[in-house]
């Protein structure tokens, strides 16, 4: 098969949700549409530890989430799947962000009886303004949940998004006849258990469908689709594809149903790799030059070998195993010879990989987050990834000072991971530690103990607001506890505002002073 040809079958994407929403599964439904596990129902056991797909921290176990992003992947239908697992819990990490750099589109799985809860409302809205095709799949059908069109309006009000209903559901809960499959014309039957049955429109008036069609939820749901086709938006792929319409599916991951419909039409729709801007242009995804870059390092994640592996989305060309390659950044050539691609828990030694593919490259400890690297005479690196300013702070420190040499090379190690920021007091050269969410500490608190031998105490900052400051407007009169002056491991200056208001109040102050918030450059 041409490098063309096993670009465009591959179909690499997220699923992103609140914890609770059914990602676990969902998963667990696609993996065995894969046959990479063989029975449902194992949420359970993977919530008591059993079931490990992407478990391969201890932390992970201990509180039954995931907190790193691992990678699955199966051929399907004639495609090559990659699910890129995310952490679901609600303190995500910087992690979650940037593993949407490395796909394509992401499944966005939405509670019915919940709608769009506060936590994960950020990790949507990035997807949206990266302009990430999002597939929208509402969950939990067999329960009383909340009005569909509701569901839609609000999807529509947080992500300024337009939605299209792949299908509409007649009832809900005990109620729940089944779903009006817009894409395939037909109606879909709920039985309660795994059994599907289909009726075309075209059958619906005969006789034999008279008790599901004189129902009177079935009525009001067909009443609501009319109006959904006369007065709803009407698809556009083109839209689907710039992230301007969500296609949306409702449906029971547990039942399952509608699962396999989701995803069948999920895979058609979802878009193959696709270009992507470096330092010298547009680089093409079957370009037969190997390219790539690092969006994720992860050290130990076998605690037998103390090992690094980064992470590495192919961009183009063919991935073989002993390839020589060339850092952009330090035009250093390595060979890759170590190599894995992550299925399951199990890590596979992979012979080849193409633009989309994720692949474990073992790290020397020479590769940094967003590090590009290329095939032989060229040269250029990926646009850089963006950063997400944490929103809490904290002063770390050493219980034993004797050990502060091991302390330095944790927090070097593990910032270099991008698993945490590091900024330091200007003064006074204490280190402060700043992180998407609450989680991140714990994993780094964990890891400087077992990898470092550091027990380690924080002192939290609080909740703060990051801006930068350009070199040559830095008056150091002007911050003070409240409005901290800090560093970044650049060496950067960076204000910690208190709060809105202080910002605010800083701003009228000294409008001369240029406030930069990465986030929104990015
Ligand atoms: P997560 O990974 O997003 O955190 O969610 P997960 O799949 O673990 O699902 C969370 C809970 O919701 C589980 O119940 C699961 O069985 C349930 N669930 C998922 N999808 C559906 C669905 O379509 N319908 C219904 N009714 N429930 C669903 P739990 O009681 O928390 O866990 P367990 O004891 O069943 O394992």
């Amino acid at each position: 098969m041409s490098i063309h040809d096993e670009v465009n079958r591959r179909k690499t994407f997220a699923i992103i949700s609140h914890p609770d929403a059914g990602k676990t599964t969902l998963t667990e439904r696609l993996l065995l549409f894969g046959n990479l596990i063989r029975s449902a129902g194992t949420v359970k056991a993977k919530k008591s530890g059993k079931f490990a797909t992407s478990d391969w921290m201890e932390i992970e176990k201990q509180r039954g989430i995931s907190v790193t992003s691992s990678v699955m992947n199966f051929p399907y239908d004639g495609y090559q799947v990659n699910i890129l697992d995310t952490p679901g819990h609600e303190d995500f990490s910087e992690d979650t962000y940037r593993t949407l750099t490395a796909v394509d589109s992401v499944v966005m799985i939405i509670d019915a009886t919940k709608g769009i809860e506060a936590q994960t409302k950020k990790l949507f809205k990035v997807c949206r303004m990266r302009g990430i095709p999002i597939f929208t799949f509402i969950n939990k059908l067999d329960r009383e949940g909340r009005e569909p069109l509701d569901l839609l309006e609000e999807i529509e009000q947080v992500l300024d998004i337009e939605t299209y209903p792949m299908n509409w559901p007649a009832g809900m809960g005990k109620g729940f006849l089944g779903v009006f499959d817009r894409h395939g014309k037909q109606f879909v039957q709920y039985h309660g258990n795994e059994d599907e049955s289909v009726i075309p429109y075209s059958e619906l008036d005969h006789s034999e469908h008279e008790e599901l069609t004189s129902n009177l939820t079935y009525q009001a749901a067909s009443d609501e689709l009319s109006l959904l086709d006369e007065a709803g938006d009407q698809f556009s792929i083109d839209d689907v594809l710039s992230g301007k319409q969500t296609p949306v599916f409702f449906g029971s991951a547990l039942a399952p149903f509608g699962v396999e419909t989701f995803f069948d039409t999920f895979i058609s729709m979802a878009p193959a790799p696709a270009p992507r801007k470096s330092t010298e242009g547009v680089i093409q995804p079957d370009n037969p030059d190997f390219s790539g870059f690092i969006f994720k390092i992860q050290a130990n994640m076998n605690p037998a070998h103390r090992d690094r592996v980064a992470f590495l989305r192919v961009c183009s060309g063919k991935f073989e195993r002993g390839l020589n390659v060339k850092l952009a950044r330090t035009n250093k050539m390595i060979k890759l010879a170590q190599s894995q691609q992550f299925v399951a828990s199990s890590r596979d030694s992979i012979e080849e990989a193409y633009a989309g593919d994720i692949i474990g490259i073992y790290d020397p400890n020479v590769y940094q987050i967003g590090d590009t690297l290329v095939e032989g005479k060229e040269h250029f690196e990926y646009d850089e990834l963006p950063q997400f300013p944490p929103e809490q702070f904290k002063k770390v420190i050493a219980t034993n000072v004797m050990k502060s040499k091991q302390f330095k090379k944790g927090i070097d190690q593990l910032v270099q991971e991008g698993a945490i920021q590091l900024y330091k007091d200007y003064r006074a050269e204490s280190y402060i530690l700043g992180a998407v969410g609450e989680l991140q500490y714990e994993v780094f608190q964990y890891r400087m103990k077992n990898e470092y031998n550091v027990e380690v105490m924080f002192e939290p900052i609080g909740e703060r607001i990051p801006r930068w400051l350009k070199s040559d407007q830095v008056d150091k009169s002007l911050f003070d506890e409240r409005n901290m002056l800090v560093r970044d491991r650049e060496n950067n200056y960076v204000v910690l505002f208190k709060n809105d208001f202080s910002l605010r109040w800083f701003k009228d102050k000294n409008p001369k002073i240029e406030l930069i918030d990465l986030f929104e450059v990015n």
